[in-house]
């Protein structure tokens, strides 16, 4: 059978194209846009033969209790909303989405919203939300018989890259800006097996050589230019809609770096408002660091017509990305939905960080913009209290371990940083301290740290 009923469509121009007639860049040739994927046949199967909304949602769920490999992915448990291969048969997977949804008690009291929860994609295998995307765009890099796969990053791509690429007995090459990445996340890329070359440039400046180089040799471009990358990293969104019994929250907040997860759930659910699954969809928000805010400021100066380059500053290195690829895909998200684009400080984002850490929810800085996010648009009376809020945790505590690390023993922020926050702050530090080894000295600390 064949499974694959996409083409591909450009977000510019309009142009249309087969899949595999995309250049290397994934560049459009008429009008260098990128492309989204699109799939003809939902619009002409008319009648009896569309997607049955009833049927989709029964069969997504039963898949869950299946041993099938296909199915306990939870992205290629929704296949039918991404028919992009040949053959399901070549997917590489490592059985990744079906993450949790939590409720967070403790900050939906203190911010009045009852209704606030976390999905967190740090619980993926390799601790990022980019394996969704990944376990999609690396089956078709198989499919169409690449030997070698590569990305630039700020740590998380390439290491679910990496670890894809093992699976599916690919090579990869990673592009890393020198010193400005987690060391959880470059020592997975070794851990896969990489290539990993640090390079003497920021994200913005790897992202560029990289598409010089995969012009000039076959190798399969994986950054989430890459329109398949989006195809998995839309189907947090499905998981969403399904937790909530296909009825969608009020508001979806999402971290903003390159701008390709935005773009991504944005796709998903208007996917699936336009197949008759849901009947609206929430307003989706991007927040960015205030040192990599290069969407926040084109919403400021014209509402996300154009985008002007930052030089990008953050501890959140995840997002520290100035020309983000994907800004005019995340920006007709955000128009569309009626969301917000904000950004937050650094002593916002490591608060909030330290605020999900103290519900149990660990997660990346990059991840925490959005609680800090939400906090200010609480404050400027944009969501209200009945309202629902699912806040996208996208990495894993553990990937930047120094970040937290700094955090709780005081050397993260400069005094700049932190003024007017000193209280907030020390509230939340829980730094390790050095004991005698005796029951009584490990006794007076507690006394001493009781409240
Ligand atoms: N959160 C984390 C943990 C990330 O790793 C990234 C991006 C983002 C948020 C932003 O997502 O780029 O789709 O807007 N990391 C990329 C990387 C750029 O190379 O791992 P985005």
């Amino acid at each position: 059978m064949n499974d694959n009923l996409h083409q591909l469509h450009c977000f510019g121009c309009g142009a249309r194209i087969a899949g595999p007639e995309a250049l290397p860049d994934f560049r459009c040739a008429e009008c260098g846009d990128l492309f989204e994927v699109e799939y003809p046949g939902w619009v002409q199967r008319k009648g009896p033969d569309r997607p049955n909304p009833g049927a989709l949602k029964w069969l997504w769920r039963e898949r869950k209790s299946s041993s099938e490999l296909l199915d306990q992915s939870g992205v290629w448990r929704f296949r039918e909303l991404l028919p992009i291969l040949d053959n399901f048969g070549n997917a590489v997977t490592l059985r990744e989405g079906n993450t949790p949804l939590y409720h967070l008690t403790r900050t939906s009291k203190a911010l009045g919203i009852d209704q606030l929860f976390a999905k967190h994609q740090g619980m993926n295998p390799t601790g990022s939300f980019k394996d969704t995307g990944m376990t999609a765009a690396m089956s078709v890099a198989r499919e169409r018989g690449f030997t070698w796969v590569a990305c630039a990053s700020t740590g998380n791509t390439s290491a679910a890259m990496a670890a894809y690429a093992a699976r599916a007995g690919l090579r990869s090459l990673v592009l890393i800006p020198d010193g400005k990445i987690a060391w959880g996340k470059l020592s997975q890329a070794m851990d896969y097996g990489a290539v990993t070359c640090q390079l003497k440039a920021d994200f913005d400046g790897c992202l560029t050589l990289l598409t010089q180089i995969v012009k000039e040799a076959p190798i399969y471009l994986l950054n989430s230019v890459n329109p398949y990358r989006l195809e998995g990293q839309k189907t947090p969104a499905f998981e969403i809609a399904e937790a909530f019994d296909w009825n969608v929250p009020d508001h979806l907040i999402v971290p903003g770096g390159n701008l390709g997860n935005s773009s991504a759930l944005g796709k998903g659910f208007r996917e699936l408002h336009e197949l008759g699954l849901v009947a609206r969809m929430p307003r989706i928000s991007v927040i960015q660091a205030e040192g990599a805010n290069p969407l926040v400021r084109s919403f400021e100066a014209n509402h996300g017509a154009s985008l002007e380059p930052v030089e990008a500053h953050t501890r959140a290195t995840a997002i520290r990305i100035g020309n983000p690829a994907s800004w005019r895909k995340a920006a007709r998200v955000i128009q569309d939905t009626g969301g917000w684009c904000l950004d937050v400080s650094e002593a916002e984002i490591a608060i909030a960080k330290a605020e999900l850490g103290a519900e149990g929810l660990g997660c990346e800085p990059a991840s925490a913009v959005t609680l800090a996010g939400l906090k200010k648009l609480v404050k400027q009376g944009a969501i209200a209290a009945n309202e629902t809020v699912v806040l996208v945790l996208t990495g894993h505590t553990l990937k930047d371990a120094d970040y937290t690390i700094d955090f709780h023993s005081g050397t993260l922020l400069t005094d700049e940083e932190a003024r007017g926050r000193e209280r907030e702050i020390e509230a939340l530090r829980r730094n390790a301290v050095v004991v005698d080894a005796t029951p009584a000295a490990v006794l007076a600390t507690l006394k001493g740290s009781a409240g």
